[in-house]
């Protein structure tokens, strides 16, 4: 079944892992997708192997970037049908040695962007009509955005924000009439670039002696007993983007092997 058949999705971030996956899925279902990345080499190369997929250079921070590359896709595809939020970093910091510039820097990816994302998703996706399948929003928040972790406080608080904008701006688009779902997904620790930071950086703050310490412990927080996969994610995504959701917004799904359900 072509879940998204004929959508046109643009995937923030899609130059690799959880980001390029989605795109894949995402096409594997009958959709356009538009990759954007600041990786240009591995975003470029990522949408010539993807059917009819267009690549743009994006940074997600710029609000004059989120102008281009959401009028590009009407311009290209006459519309914008699935916006994917996809795009974060992460990084460990102490409380007491983590800068005013570290903060600004996550807010500005984690955060900005979503909001920019969103703000203009929503422009071009309202001034379409209202008429058809309702348009989706999935923004990627993380476990990190329900409970605290230890030096994270950062990343916790740009994911916690992402929860919650995604629950006001489901509301507004609800209750407007915009027929433009907003949810967002809550991934564990993932198997990709930065999934494997989480692992190594957490070794070079001294907090586990090494990293099969730190994968013991990963493991034993993931009841499931395995780390997730891109696949895991993507699938979820893909399920938010089609109608098989349509009576769902506002909504935050888990997928974190059982993480945050003890
Ligand atoms: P990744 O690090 O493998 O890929 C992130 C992509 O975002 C890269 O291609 C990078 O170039 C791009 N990017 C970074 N800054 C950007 C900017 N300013 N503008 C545009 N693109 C930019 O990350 P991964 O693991 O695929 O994560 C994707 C999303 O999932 C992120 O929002 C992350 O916070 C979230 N997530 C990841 C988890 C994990 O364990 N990997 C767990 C929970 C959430």
């Amino acid at each position: 079944m072509n879940r998204v058949d004929g959508k046109v999705a643009l995937v923030t971030g899609a130059a690799q892992g959880i980001g390029l996956r989605t795109a894949q899925l995402l096409a594997e279902g009958g959709a356009h997708v538009i990759l954007t990345d600041v990786n240009d080499a591995k975003g470029e190369a990522a949408a010539k192997v993807i059917p009819g997929a267009l690549y743009l250079h994006h940074d997600v921070t710029s609000e004059d970037d989120w102008i281009r590359v959401t009028d590009s896709a009407v311009a290209t595809f006459g519309k914008l049908d699935v916006l994917v939020n996809n795009a974060g970093i992460f990084f460990y910091r102490p409380l007491d040695t983590m800068s005013l510039e570290d903060w600004r820097t996550i807010t500005a990816v984690n955060l900005d962007g979503v909001f920019l994302g969103t703000k203009h998703a929503v422009r071009v996706m309202k001034a379409a009509g209202a008429d058809g399948p309702s348009r989706s929003i999935v923004n990627l928040s993380s476990i990190a955005g329900i409970v605290g972790s230890v030096l994270t406080s950062a990343y916790n608080m740009t994911k916690g924000g992402v929860r919650l904008f995604t629950k006001a701006a489901a509301q507004e688009c609800a209750v407007l009439g915009y027929n433009i779902r907003v949810n967002s997904v809550h991934p564990g620790v993932i198997d990709t670039d930065m999934g494997d930071h989480v692992l190594k950086d957490m070794v070079e703050m001294g907090v586990f002696g090494d990293e099969e310490a730190v994968k013991a412990r990963l493991l034993e927080n993931h009841p499931i007993g395995r780390l997730g996969t891109v696949d895991d994610v993507a699938k979820a995504i893909l399920f938010l983007a089609s109608d098989d959701s349509a009576f769902m917004t506002g909504s935050e799904l888990v997928v974190d092997g059982g993480l945050t359900s003890r």
